[in-house]
């Protein structure tokens, strides 16, 4: 898909999962910030995989997409045998919580086995120079566990996965850390908390109410709405990476959160009113629309993350207000109405039939 304009590039960084929300803005990220250094994305493009993410730079010229399967050992090794990497950005993942109640074996081939593969790929390449690479981990606060009222999850809290997805990423976080221990893999992991912005998949709180809202549909919060989750804006996350990737020490673990923690339905209420003030309609119209629905099994109450140890080594602080980032991406979701028609294909209507229907309480 690129020209075969030759490259003369000091380093090649691959980020997995470059197609999806979180790894499309981390791919635009580097490859407007390093135009010296090649960014090969690979991603499987599973439902959650869209090129549509990265058309404004896939002309650039230090960056290339290839399409293949984590799971796939030997593609994997072709991969690292054809390219040398200096780092490997791991982002490509099974992600929602919903899904991994429904079919937890997928999360534990993609997010274990591919994590795995990828560990064995860079192993081997890298050999004894292994000092001069790095494999980077994206991990997510969900690994330790919920929290009650009081307290904070710091790298020092002892993993204490919940659900299925949080049991695969906590496997595959294990997994980087022995192979950092046995074999001198150099390896850093961040643990984030939920992010939202642009190009989400709307199976997620955020995009998945603001399109039921323009549709008028059911808004449909689990439980009670009271559990708990702290906010970050993508592209602070986005930031957040190239920090850690370029500053922080091999072996280390940092969490990376917004510091802004929001009860469910006081979320909703409140995505309801700036959507209603963005489209011009009378206050109150959308929360009309909210509906309590059968709660998620096993719901983890609360995530906080305490992001002191990144601020204080490292200096990386969030830049964006929830007010300012929730009205770029309610305009966003507003505007994009193609890429929605896109994303949400029989599949995706499919998944959200067996996710909801019969669900009202
Ligand atoms: P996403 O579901 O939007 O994207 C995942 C991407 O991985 C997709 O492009 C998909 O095609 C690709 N992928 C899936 N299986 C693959 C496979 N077998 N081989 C190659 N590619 C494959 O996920 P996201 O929300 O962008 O999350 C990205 C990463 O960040 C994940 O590792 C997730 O655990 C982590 N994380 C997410 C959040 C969040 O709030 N979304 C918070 C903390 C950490
Ligand atoms: P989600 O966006 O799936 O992220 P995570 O489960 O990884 O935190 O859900 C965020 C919160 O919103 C979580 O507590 C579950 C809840 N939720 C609803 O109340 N209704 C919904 O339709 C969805 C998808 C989530």
């Amino acid at each position: 898909m690129k020209s075969n304009k030759s490259f003369d590039l000091i380093q090649k960084i691959l980020i997995t999962g470059g197609a999806g929300f979180i790894g499309s803005h981390v791919v635009r990220y580097f490859v407007t910030r390093y135009p010296e250094t090649l960014i090969v994305n690979l991603d499987k493009l599973t439902y959650a995989g869209n090129l549509e993410n990265l058309t404004d730079i896939e002309a650039a010229d230090n960056y290339r997409f290839v399409r293949g399967d984590i799971n796939d050992q030997a593609f994997i090794n072709r991969l690292f045998s054809e390219h040398h990497f200096n780092g490997v950005i791991h982002l490509a993942a099974e992600s929602h919580v919903d899904r991994s109640i429904l079919n937890p074996m997928s999360f534990i081939e993609t997010n274990i086995i591919g994590t795995v593969n990828l560990l064995n790929a860079c192993r081997v390449a890298w050999g004894k120079d292994a000092a001069n690479h790095l494999f980077y981990q994206i991990s997510t606060d969900e690994v330790y566990g919920s929290l009650g009222a009081e307290g904070y999850f710091t790298e020092e809290t002892p993993y204490d996965p919940q659900s299925p997805y949080s049991a695969s990423k906590a496997g595959a976080d294990h997994f980087v850390r022995a192979y950092g221990n046995t074999y001198n893999l150099p390896y850093v992991i961040s643990n984030c908390s939920n992010n939202y912005g642009p190009n989400q998949f709307p199976e997620k709180l955020i995009p998945l109410i603001i399109r039921n809202i323009t549709r008028n549909k059911p808004l449909p919060v689990y439980g009670k709405g009271e559990n708990i989750r702290d906010w970050l804006y993508v592209e602070d996350h986005a930031a957040a990476i190239d920090t850690v990737f370029h500053h922080a020490k091999p072996g280390s673990t940092y969490n990376i959160g917004g510091n802004n923690e929001w009860k469910n339905i006081d979320l909703v209420r409140k995505i309801c009113d700036l959507t209603d003030d963005l489209l011009d309609r009378k206050p109150g119209t959308a929360q009309k629309l909210i509906t309590f629905v059968k709660d998620r099994a096993g719901h983890d109450l609360r995530y906080a993350i305490d992001a002191s140890k990144i601020s204080n080594e490292l200096g990386w602080k969030p830049a964006t207000t929830f007010e300012s980032g929730l009205r770029k991406t309610i305009r966003w979701y507003l505007a994009n109405t193609e890429w929605l028609k896109h994303v949400l294909s029989g599949e995706y209507e499919r998944y959200y039939e067996q996710q909801y229907s019969g669900r009202e309480s």
